[in-house]
């Protein structure tokens, strides 16, 4: 035989495969994709699938969010709903409805609820020593999950965060969003660090606000007590010095004329130490 032959067989068999067994899969008809807006928040949904065509009759159903069976769901129709009474951002995911059967593999239908991101939570405010590090996350609820970014608020502008020295380390999952800063700089690292979580629905953020203190600020109730002895100190020694001329004037007028300072001085002191006797 020719190779190109033998190729073609190969071909045609492998294209025929998937169509032959295409047919005997069963088919479900499943109610649409929704999107949950907070208008509809509160208004029931309600999610629908049917069993249209099956090779051998089925055996039960039941619905899945995000991967995990949704208890008491499971029932033996061929038509099947889900009710969400209440629907939330955190009620959005994917969910299937899934049919088994005695001789074959499950059969299944994806029904997307979509929400914006919300942000259930984070950090008001972080506050750090110079030196130090600051963790500042986000977590949302919301599906698709969230594209994430940080940015800094300054006022009514938007700076991306400047990463020249290197320090500035962001960590994403699907629904949470970690943003560290190590060797915290006194000058530069504090503001309000916004993080940003968007999906093809919407946008939320939320704020951090980074204080980074001085190193000396422990010590600061110490340094104002210092200060407090330092200025006593000077005070006194002021007073003193004021005072001194009177006492001069005082002792010595009867003693005789006026001398010179360094005398006077040394007299002050013997008169000092006579007083204290
Ligand atoms: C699927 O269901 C919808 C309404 O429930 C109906 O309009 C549509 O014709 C159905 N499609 C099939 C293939 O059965
Ligand atoms: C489910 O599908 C079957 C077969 O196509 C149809 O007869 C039946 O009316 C459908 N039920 C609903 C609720 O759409
Ligand atoms: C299934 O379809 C029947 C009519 O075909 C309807 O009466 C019944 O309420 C449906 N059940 C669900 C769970 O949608
Ligand atoms: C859903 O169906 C796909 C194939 O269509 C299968 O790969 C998957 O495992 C099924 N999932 C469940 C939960 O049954
Ligand atoms: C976030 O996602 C993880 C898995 O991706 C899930 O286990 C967790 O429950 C989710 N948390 C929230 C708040 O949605
Ligand atoms: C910041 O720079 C460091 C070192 O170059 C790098 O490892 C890190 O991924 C950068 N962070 C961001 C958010 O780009
Ligand atoms: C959040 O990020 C998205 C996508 O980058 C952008 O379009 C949107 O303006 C940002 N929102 C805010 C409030 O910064």
């Amino acid at each position: 035989m020719h190779p190109n032959a033998v190729l073609a067989v190969v071909l045609v068999g492998n294209l025929m495969l998937p169509f032959i067994t295409a047919q005997n899969e069963p088919k479900i008809n499943a109610s649409g994709p929704i999107i949950l807006s907070a208008d509809s928040y509160g208004t029931p949904v309600t999610l629908l699938c049917n069993l249209t065509t099956a090779h051998t009759p089925h055996k039960e159903s039941f619905w899945m969010k995000n991967g995990q069976e949704i208890s008491n769901t499971r029932t033996e129709h061929r038509n099947t709903s889900y009710r969400i009474n209440k629907p939330r951002a955190d009620d959005s995911g994917e969910y299937k409805c899934v049919y088994t059967f005695d001789y074959a593999p499950n059969a299944n239908a994806t029904i997307e609820v979509k929400a914006k991101p919300h942000i259930t939570g984070h950090k008001r405010s972080e506050n750090k020593n110079e030196g130090e590090n600051a963790m500042l996350y986000c977590k949302s609820v919301g599906y698709p999950h969230p594209t994430w970014t940080w940015h800094i608020v300054d006022g009514t502008s938007y700076k991306d965060i400047d990463n020249s020295t290197g320090r500035f380390f962001i960590t994403n999952r699907d629904n949470y969003t970690e943003l560290n800063i190590i060797n915290l700089e006194r000058e530069n690292d504090p503001g309000k660090y916004e993080c940003n979580a968007t999906n093809v629905i919407g946008t939320t953020v939320e704020i951090t606000i980074l204080r980074v203190r001085s190193n000396l600020a422990p010590l600061w109730p110490f340094l104002g007590v210092l200060a407090e002895i330092i200025i006593l100190v000077v005070i006194i020694v002021v007073y003193e010095k004021r005072k001194r001329p009177d006492d001069i004037i005082d002792d010595d007028e009867p003693v005789g004329p006026m001398k010179t300072n360094s005398t006077n001085n040394h007299k002050d002191k013997n008169i000092r130490q006579r007083n204290t006797k």
